[in-house]
C-alpha cells in the first residue's frame, strides 16, 4: 500500500492519484533505466525503441545482470501476463508491444500468464465463465501483435495448473502470510485464493528452468504496479535454486480524461481494442487537454501539453518520430494549433491503428490453441 506522505497509491489492484515515478522507484526499491543500460540493450537490438527512448519504460531490477549473462551466451526467457478481467484497451498493449520487440531482438522464448484464477479471486462480480471468456478475448489482442507459436507459450492458470503446481508448492512453502500481508496489504478478511495467488504468479519466472532442468535467467516486462509480486518472488528464488527474476517496468498509459491511467472502469477514459471508429472519435473529441477557456486566450498564451491527454498519446505510441512530436508541441505551446484541430489529428491515427489491430485479431481467432502452454506437457514427458 502507498505510504501516507504520498498522495498517490500504486498496488497491483489499485492505481490512484498523480504518480511521482521517482518516489515510486524509491518506495519500491527498483532502479531507473540509465542511458548506459539503454546503450547496452541497443548494442544487441541494433535499433532504438521509442518506449525506452522516451523513458516510458523507466524502471528495472537486474537488467544489467540480464545483459551480462546474455553477453556470456546465457540467454534469458521473457515472462509477462495479463489478468483477464475485461476487454483489452490500448494501455494494455504497451508492455506487450515492448515484449514483442524484446522477444524478436533477443530471439528468445516468452511465457505469457493469463491469470484467470487471480481475477476470479479478486473480482467478486466475475464468474468463471466471465474470466474464461476474457482470457480468450484478451489472447486475441496479444496474438494480434504478431507473436509466433514457436517461441510463445500462453499459460492459462486454471486450465494448465498441472504445469504450475509443483513449482507453486515449492514457492508457497517459503512465503509466509506476514510477507504477503505486508507486501499486498491483505488482512483476515482476504479470501485465501488471493493469498495463494502470490505463489501462482511467481511460477512462470521459474517454469523454463524447471522444465528443462537448467537454471535460466528470466526478465519480466510489465507495468510497475506488478513489482510487489516480483519482490516476493525474488525473495525466495535462490532458496529454491532458481535465479531471481529481473524485470523491466513501464509507467501507466494515461487515460483520455483528466489525470489517472487508462482504466476499463472509466469507459470514456479508455479506448478498447474493439471500439468502432465512431466510438474512438467520440472519446478523442471528449478528451481532456491543456487548452485555454477561449480561443483568443489560447492564441495569445498557447496551451499546456504537459497535462494534455491527447499529447500523452502522441508521446506514447502515435508519434514515434521525435521531430513530429517536437513540432506539435511547439505549435501547441505557441497557440498556433487549437485543441479541436489537434484531436482531429489523433482520432484518425487511433482509428487506423485499431482498424489494423482488429483485422489482425480476426486472423488469429482460429490459431489460439497453437500458442497454448499445454504443449509443454510433451516437453515434460521427454
Ligand atoms: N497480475 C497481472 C494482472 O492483473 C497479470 C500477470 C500475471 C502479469 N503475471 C504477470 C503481468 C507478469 C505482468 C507480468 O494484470
Amino acid at each position: 500500500m502507498g505510504e501516507d506522505k504520498d498522495d498517490f497509491v500504486v498496488t497491483p489492484w489499485k492505481v490512484e492519484g498523480i504518480i511521482d515515478y521517482d518516489r515510486l522507484i524509491e518506495q519500491f526499491g527498483t532502479e531507473r533505466i540509465t542511458e548506459e543500460l539503454k546503450d547496452r540493450m541497443y548494442k544487441v537490438t541494433k535499433e532504438k525503441h521509442v518506449l525506452l527512448e522516451r523513458n516510458l519504460f523507466f524502471s528495472h531490477r537486474d537488467l544489467g545482470w540480464i545483459l551480462d549473462e546474455f553477453e556470456k551466451g546465457n540467454k534469458f526467457v521473457l515472462y509477462t501476463g495479463r489478468g483477464p478481467s475485461g476487454k483489452t484497451h490500448i494501455g494494455h498493449l504497451v508492455p506487450w508491444i515492448f515484449t514483442k520487440w524484446m522477444q524478436e531482438k533477443f530471439d528468445t522464448t516468452l511465457y505469457f500468464q493469463m491469470t484467470n484464477d487471480e481475477k476470479y479471486f479478486f473480482e467478486p462480480h466475475l464468474s468463471l465463465d466471465d474470466v474464461r471468456k476474457y482470457t480468450y478475448d484478451n489472447t486475441l489482442d496479444l496474438l494480434a501483435l504478431g507473436f509466433e507459436p514457436e517461441n510463445t507459450y500462453i499459460i492459462q492458470d486454471i486450465e494448465h495448473i498441472d504445469l504450475l503446481y509443483e513449482i507453486a508448492v515449492e514457492v508457497a512453502r517459503k512465503v509466509t502470510f506476514s510477507t504477503v500481508k505486508a507486501t499486498f496489504g491483505f488482512d483476515n478478511s482476504t479470501n485465501i485464493g488471493s493469498i495463494w495467488h502470490s505463489a501462482i504468479q511467481a511460477v512462470p519466472a521459474f517454469l523454463h528452468s524447471w522444465i528443462y532442468g537448467k537454471k535460466t535467467p528470466c526478465i519480466i516486462p510489465c507495468a510497475i504496479d506488478q513489482d510487489p509480486f516480483w519482490r516476493v518472488t525474488r525473495d525466495i528464488a535462490e532458496k529454491l535454486g532458481y535465479y531471481k527474476p529481473a524485470s523491466i517496468q513501464c509507467s501507466f498509459v494515461p487515460g483520455l480524461k483528466e489525470g489517472g491511467k487508462m482504466s476499463s472502469s472509466e469507459p470514456m477514459s479508455a479506448v478498447f481494442t474493439t471500439d468502432t471508429p465512431k466510438m474512438v472519435k467520440k472519446k478523442v473529441m471528449a478528451a481532456f487537454t491543456g487548452g485555454r477557456t477561449t480561443v483568443e486566450e489560447q492564441r495569445k498564451l498557447g496551451a499546456n501539453p504537459d497535462i494534455c491527454s491527447v499529447f500523452k498519446y502522441y508521446n506514447f505510441i502515435f508519434m514515434p518520430d521525435d521531430k513530429d512530436l517536437a513540432d506539435i508541441e511547439k505549435r501547441c505551446r505557441s497557440g498556433d494549433i487549437l485543441c479541436g484541430e489537434c484531436k482531429q489529428i489523433l482520432a484518425p491515427m487511433m482509428m487506423e491503428f485499431l482498424e489494423k489491430h482488429q483485422a489482425a485479431r480476426e486472423e488469429v481467432k482460429d490459431r489460439v490453441d497453437e500458442f497454448s502452454a499445454a504443449r509443454l506437457r510433451d516437453e515434460l514427458r521427454r
